[in-house]
């Protein structure tokens, strides 16, 4: 659970507190002496410092600075910086709660402070014996302002717990999280939200020959699953649905095309597509969004077995067509195609999907990007970028140029699950492309989806990269009267 956040009439004086401040003149000397503001001053003006703090007896004081001139995605991405960073300096002090006073009154600005101050403030310690040695001290966020009503706070809670449900599943390794205790892990958190969950097991994905899905599954000892996630409420503003659709491999050893060096490592985050759709989900219903929304989420592992799939195998797809295996490292396209194709009977709105697809996704645009890719959905996908500059989980477009379909043709299927040396994010793209029907949005979240080394208030480990993106693209949709 991430920390309390209660709304405060008054800044009382028995907590350290974060003043933000957008002008010297702001800062009071009720609680600052002459010398401390010529500091605050001078280090803000002429060291161009945004984020200042200093020891009072055991209370720490921070003056947060913010520069109206900057655009506002770039102020509010600072702020959630900066909130990282306090909730470090409280935590390295021992120091459980923080009161923030927003002085002038920005909204957005406090919000922005406050989601990086919890982000930052996320641990996974499921695995710790002594959770209380390690747990961070910092446990209570006070907000005085004007502008803040609790509701406010409410609907960020939710979206805060959301992101620390996708991190706590992505964190989880194969050994406690398999496909079936995963669909039995969010089937559990759906409880109580008015979400329906339907669990596909192994037999029924047999008779819809889910090809692709039972293809990765082979080399498994663990049966495959697949979850449909339904959101339905009872005033949705649209009838054909959103669709979500999660990568759900649980861990990925890249097959008999076993993966080298250290390119194992980390590879249980390869269901964060899963978890990102999961978490969405769960935020979007406890949020109460007005819109109808599915999820699907495909789950298994990738494994080497005496059956598992080679390269040169021919594998039967749920929509009837056959792919050649290439390699079976590309794994995730083989199993989001089959969710893909039964999509089709819903006839969507709009599939969007998210995966930890391509090391080639994160060779071009590093660990800070989403690499996007879309079909008949220009409109859609403008609105998710403009929401992913919003989050700060931000989106490149990739083309879907039908010039790539040579790379995965094959000589004796209908197509193959590799392309040539080039262009990997693409043409794994195109391969999905290939079983949808309706207006397709392909995220590619293989290089933020899990940081090794901490990377701001995204953390370390699950950064749970999607969540809040999703969550503020269908909390805007809801908003505008006019539909995609
Ligand atoms: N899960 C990986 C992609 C990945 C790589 C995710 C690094 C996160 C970090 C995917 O299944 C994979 O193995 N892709 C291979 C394809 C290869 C066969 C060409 C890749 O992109 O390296
Ligand atoms: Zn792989
Ligand atoms: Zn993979």
């Amino acid at each position: 659970m991430p920390l309390t956040i209660e709304k405060i009439s008054s800044i009382t004086g028995i907590d350290s507190v974060v003043y933000l401040i957008t002008n010297i003149k702001y800062l009071s000397s009720d609680f600052l002496s002459g010398s401390e503001i010529k500091y605050i001053e001078n280090q803000i003006h002429c060291q161009k410092r945004e984020l200042l703090h200093f020891q009072r007896a055991s209370k720490i004081i921070f003056i947060q600075f913010m520069d109206m001139k900057k655009e506002t995605e770039n102020r509010l991405e600072i702020l959630r910086k900066s909130g990282d960073r306090i909730a470090e300096i409280l935590n390295k002090n021992h120091i459980k709660n923080i009161s923030i006073s927003d002085i002038e009154g920005h909204k957005t600005e406090v919000m922005a402070l406050v989601e990086g101050i919890s982000l930052g403030n996320y641990q996974f310690l499921n695995f710790k014996t002594k959770k209380s040695e390690t747990k961070n001290p910092l446990k209570k966020i006070r907000i005085r302002s004007n502008k803040i009503q609790t509701n406010d706070i409410d609907s960020l809670m939710i979206i805060l717990e959301s992101v620390y449900k996708c991190r706590d599943l992505v964190n989880y390794p194969v050994s406690a999280l398999n496909a079936t205790k995963f669909a039995e892990e969010v089937t559990s958190f759906f409880e109580g939200t008015g979400i329906k969950t339907e669990v596909l097991t192994e037999k029924k994905i047999q008779t819809l020959k889910m090809g692709g899905l039972l293809g990765v599954n082979k080399g498994s000892v663990d049966p495959p699953t697949f979850t449909i996630i339904e959101w339905k409420p009872e005033d949705a503003r649209n009838s054909k649905p959103y669709i979500l659709v999660g990568k759900g491999v649980m861990y990925d050893t890249g097959g008999m095309n076993l993966k080298i060096h250290d390119h194992m490592n980390n590879m249980k985050a390869d269901m964060s597509g899963a978890a990102a759709v999961a978490a969405s989900l769960y935020g979007i219903a406890r949020l109460n969004i007005p819109l109808y929304i599915i999820g699907l989420i495909p789950a298994t592992d990738n494994r080497v077995d005496g059956n598992a799939i080679v390269p040169g195998d021919v594998i039967h797809m749920h929509d009837g067509s056959t792919v050649e295996i290439i390699n079976t490292d590309a794994e995730g396209r083989l199993i989001l195609a089959d969710a893909l194709s039964y999509a089709k009977k819903y006839e969507p709105e709009l599939v969007i999907d998210l995966a930890t697809l391509t090391g080639s996704a994160m060779r071009a645009l590093g660990i800070n990007a989403i690499a996007g890719m879309q079909k008949n959905a220009k409109d859609a996908f403008g609105k998710l970028v403009e929401s992913s500059y919003k989050v700060h989980e931000r989106i490149v477009e990739l083309p879907l140029w039908d010039d790539f379909n040579e790379d995965i043709k094959s000589d004796i299927a209908d197509i193959k699950n590799l392309g040539g040396a080039n262009a990997g994010a693409i043409t794994a793209g195109k391969f999905l492309e290939h079983f949808t029907d309706y207006p397709f949005i392909h995220l590619d979240i293989a290089g933020p989806a899990f940081y090794e080394k901490k990377n701001s208030y995204f953390g370390t480990g699950g950064s749970g990269y999607g969540v809040r993106l999703l969550i503020n693209f269908f909390q805007n949709l809801k908003t505008n009267e006019e539909q995609l």
